[in-house]
């Protein structure tokens, strides 16, 4: 196993910089070759950057675009916690807002009820080859304690391997959370990671280097089966790696 990808670049700038061309380049690929590209947003505050190249940048193909989420929080779109607005407003301009190839997980609903319309969403946009949905590119962030998605550490969700969708306790937020589950990223035809800040500087040297088990480093159990993950990291969050660029 080859194991991930990583670049080491100066601050989030340049992070959401390369995302940015990441995006475009596998966007038009995807649409060349079967006329549609499918992408899975992160949520969080690291990818608001990169949505925001993504509107202002070189063109992407929007009409051929799905836009999926990897996760949200139980709360209505327009909360400011909530990853669909923050998508939203960060592409503001580009005909991402009113378009209809965008489907956010409903939040404002029950989590089981949100979790269980968005699996039948995904499986009438992305009928999985293998049993699980191949989205052409997932982008993930990764938490101070090492989640990714709304995969919480020692989270109900870890174990989860029929669902493509479910609702996960997250006990330090008091609060249900909505992910997609380990199999769905790990049939991903390709996974890009973005994490800035000193704040990620042990997750992801537990991640890159450590051995802790899934349940303790969720990020760790993605290893999606096509091997094809890539870290693009800011020099801060590399600090425990011993590595310079
Ligand atoms: C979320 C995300 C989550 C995020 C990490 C990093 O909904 O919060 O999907 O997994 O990527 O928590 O968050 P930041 O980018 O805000 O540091």
């Amino acid at each position: 196993m080859a194991g991930p990808t990583l670049r080491v670049l100066e601050g989030l700038d340049a992070v959401a910089r390369a995302a940015a061309q990441w995006v475009h380049d596998r966007a038009w690929a995807a649409v060349n070759a079967r006329g549609r590209f499918t992408l899975a947003l992160s949520g969080g505050n690291t990818p608001r950057a990169l949505y925001r190249r993504m509107a202002d940048g070189p063109r992407l193909p929007w009409d051929r675009t799905v836009f999926c989420f990897g996760d949200e929080r139980n709360v209505p779109p327009d909360s400011s916690e909530s990853n669909a607005r923050m998508a939203k407003e960060a592409l503001t301009g580009q005909p991402f807002v009113n378009q209809s190839s965008v489907y956010r997980i409903k939040g404002e609903l029950p989590a089981d009820e949100a979790a269980a319309d968005y699996e039948q969403t995904l499986h009438t946009l992305c009928p999985g080859a293998n049993g699980f949905p191949g989205f052409d590119l997932i982008l993930l962030g990764l938490g101070p304690d090492g989640h990714t998605a709304s995969l919480f550490p020692h989270s109900p969700a870890l174990v989860e391997r029929k669902r493509w969708v479910t609702s996960n306790w997250v006990e330090k937020f008091r609060t249900h959370r909505i992910t997609l589950t380990f199999p769905v990223l790990n049939a991903g035809t390709e996974v890009l990671f973005m994490v800035a800040g000193e704040d990620k500087a042990w997750a992801l040297k537990e991640v890159l280097k450590g051995h802790a088990p899934v349940s303790e480093i969720p990020a760790r159990g993605v290893v999606p089966t096509s091997e094809k993950v890539t870290f693009l990291v800011d020099r801060a969050a590399a600090a425990g790696l011993g590595q310079s660029t």
